[in-house]
């Protein structure tokens, strides 16, 4: 019997009705057994969010600070898979999930296994994925697949729905323009495609070859528009998350001070560089396309984009 072990954490409870859709058709096999572990940070974060609390997670959540976590239960099991389910908090993966991978557990129960990340996030992934790769190779496990689900609606609508749902618990759609918040209905439903994939090769012994499981199944599609505001970003978050973390902690009075003047900062430039900028990397993106075209492979790394297998596996009975 093969044994797979499911890490995830979920605020809202999305996550876990996408790592629901892909483990079902794994519960359903008897040669699986499915072992689901979900993280519960010790002080929990609030959902809805507060403006204040939500913009203070984000100097630990880009230097990779963990939260404390509650210890996972002991087992002896040595597992063949693990799916790992996360969200990105700034570009970074969400602070639990951080304290995951730095737990012993995850380097007692990872190391050297294949490894299954799957996101849901707003849209932007790609530098989270990044430092993952790197927490996961830090503990020797083995990154087989990523899995990528993203909030319905483009950039501009997202950038409305998105943290208005956080920090609202609002998900409905709005004024007949904006679409609902998270992702689809039917995507999180289409989830289930990785599982019938994911189980066909345990069957088989696919996982054993570290080569990826859920290709051809359209795991994880690539933005290119996003590519370098996501990189821009992230090294905004740096110098002002390094200053930040320096010079106060969570929750005091000084931080709030800081979280204001770089609000405001953020503010004053997404009126006035972000529009440039796009229209420089609109250029940029027509005359570099080989440039853009390798970038855009590389991150989808190792799934990749293509359908061919979506027919066998899709809609699946
Ligand atoms: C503090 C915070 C920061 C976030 N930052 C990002 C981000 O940088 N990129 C992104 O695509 N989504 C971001 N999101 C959205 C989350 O990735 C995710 O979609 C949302 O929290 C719902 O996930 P869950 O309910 O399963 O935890 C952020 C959410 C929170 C609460």
């Amino acid at each position: 019997m093969k044994k797979v072990l499911v890490v995830f954490y979920s605020q809202t409870g999305q996550l876990t009705q996408v790592v629901d859709n892909i483990t079902q058709p794994l519960k359903n096999t008897p040669v699986v057994e499915v072992v689901l572990r979900e993280i519960k940070p010790k002080n929990p974060y609030p959902f809805p969010w507060k403006f204040m609390t939500f913009m203070d997670t984000f100097p630990e959540s880009v230097y990779l600070d963990p939260c404390e976590i509650e210890s996972f239960e002991e087992d002896a099991h040595e597992y063949d898979l693990v799916i790992l389910a996360y969200q990105v908090w700034f570009l970074s993966p969400s602070i639990p999930i951080t304290a995951f991978l730095k737990s012993a557990y995850a380097k007692e129960k990872l190391k050297n296994k294949p490894v299954i990340t799957v996101i849901g996030c707003r849209n932007m992934w790609i530098m989270a994925q990044e430092k993952v790769k790197s927490l996961l190779a830090h503990i020797g496990a083995k990154l087989i697949d990523n899995i990528v689900l993203v909030d319905q609606g483009n950039s501009l609508a997202t950038f409305i729905t998105t943290p208005r749902w956080m920090m609202s618990g609002k998900k409905d759609a709005l004024w007949g323009i904006f679409p609902k918040a998270g992702i689809s209905e039917a995507e999180i439903k289409d989830a289930s495609r990785f599982g019938y994939a994911i189980k066909q090769a345990l069957e088989k012994d696919e996982e054993k070859k570290f080569i990826s499981l859920c290709e051809g199944l359209c795991a994880v599609t690539v933005d290119v528009k996003l590519i370098k505001s996501e990189k821009i970003g992230t090294k905004s978050f740096q110098i002002w998350g390094k200053l930040i973390r320096k010079f106060s902690k969570q929750g005091e009075i000084k931080r709030k001070l800081f979280i204001i003047l770089y609000t405001v900062f953020l503010i004053l430039i997404i009126i006035s560089v972000v529009p440039i900028n796009m229209a420089i990397q609109t250029l940029y993106r027509k005359m570099k396309k080989d440039e853009v075209l390798k970038q855009k492979e590389f991150y989808e790394l190792p799934s990749g984009s293509s359908m061919d297998r979506m027919k066998e596996f899709s809609n699946h009975e």
